[in-house]
């Protein structure tokens, strides 16, 4: 039995997103649980930004830029972070966003949705946001018998949101991708399981949910009026989940599961 349950230290963790709100949280909890982080995403200077603040933080990080669309760019990154950190344990995917082309509106009905903007939502959110980096990640994880892949998945993975249909469906794929994974590499030694986030303001999401004035729309007060919990989370509020789910010690027996970390949005119908 491990002295800490969520002791991290000599875990190397791929953290594809971390220039954004919630991978750059993801990043820092995990790093202040001992792992050495891998920064990875296009943004060099958000990149950049993350790794100082988990070094200022005592912790150990690096950027590595990749686009995760690309499998050569993912590829390329895993061989300099594997030098330069160790061989990664974990692997947490949050690349993804939902793009105003495939959001239904009064001006964008979805019969006007043009495959190539649909075919993007899900390159970006499914084929980037899990399939691609678990292809580049996930077998070199069976091959040395450890692994936990932490999927980012969304509350309209399980009931589609109004608006957002592509991102939606490219969610709920995600979702059912994670479970194919957990059992075809569960005696493998790699575990693949998801969170869920409720809603919580972030870049990708700011226009739907707030004015330009900074007001909250009336999309954002239709979240709250449906969250019992009456509020947006907080990016750090996704940390416990994802060091549990990181965590051999913690969550050894665990796989294909999803924790929902939403403030009780999914629990309620009306
Ligand atoms: N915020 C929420 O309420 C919420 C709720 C449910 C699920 N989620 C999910 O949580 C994840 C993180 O999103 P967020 O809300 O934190 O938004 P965010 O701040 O906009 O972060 C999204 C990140 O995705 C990265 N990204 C986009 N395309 C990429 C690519 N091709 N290659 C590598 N990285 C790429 C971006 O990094 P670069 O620009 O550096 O490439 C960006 O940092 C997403 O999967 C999102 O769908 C968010």
């Amino acid at each position: 039995m491990a002295k800490n349950l969520f002791d991290l230290s000599g875990e190397t963790a791929v953290v594809i997103g971390a220039t954004g709100v919630l991978g750059g949280a993801l990043a820092d909890g995990l790093a202040a649980a001992g792992a050495k982080i891998a920064v990875l995403g296009r943004n060099e200077d958000r990149g950049m930004a993350r790794v100082k603040a988990i070094e200022a933080a005592g912790g150990k990080a690096a950027f590595f830029k990749a686009d995760a669309s690309s499998r050569c760019s993912l590829a390329e990154a895993h061989e300099q972070l594997e030098a330069k950190l160790g061989a990664p344990s974990i692997l947490v995917n949050a690349a993804g966003g939902n793009d105003p082309k495939v959001t239904v509106t009064d001006a964008n009905a979805f019969e006007q949705i043009k495959p190539e903007d649909w075919a993007a939502s899900f390159d970006l959110n499914l084929v980037g946001g899990a399939l691609l980096p678990c292809q580049e990640f996930g077998p070199a994880m069976c091959r040395r018998g450890r692994g936990s892949i932490i999927n980012i998945a969304s509350v309209s993975a399980h009931m589609p949101l109004s608006r957002v249909v592509a991102y939606s469906a490219a969610k709920a794929a995600v979702l059912n991708l994670s479970k194919f994974l957990a059992r075809e590499w569960a005696t493998r030694g790699v575990r693949v399981n998801t969170i869920t986030p409720g809603f919580f303001p972030a870049e990708q999401n700011r226009k739907l949910l707030f004015n330009d004035d900074g007001s909250p729309t009336a999309r954002t007060q239709a979240i709250w009026g449906h969250t019992p919990m009456k509020r947006f989370g907080e990016s750090q509020e996704l940390i416990g989940a994802a060091v549990f789910l990181a965590s051999h010690a913690a969550s050894s027996f665990v796989t294909g599961t999803d924790i929902t970390v939403d403030g009780g949005y999914l629990s309620q119908t009306i």
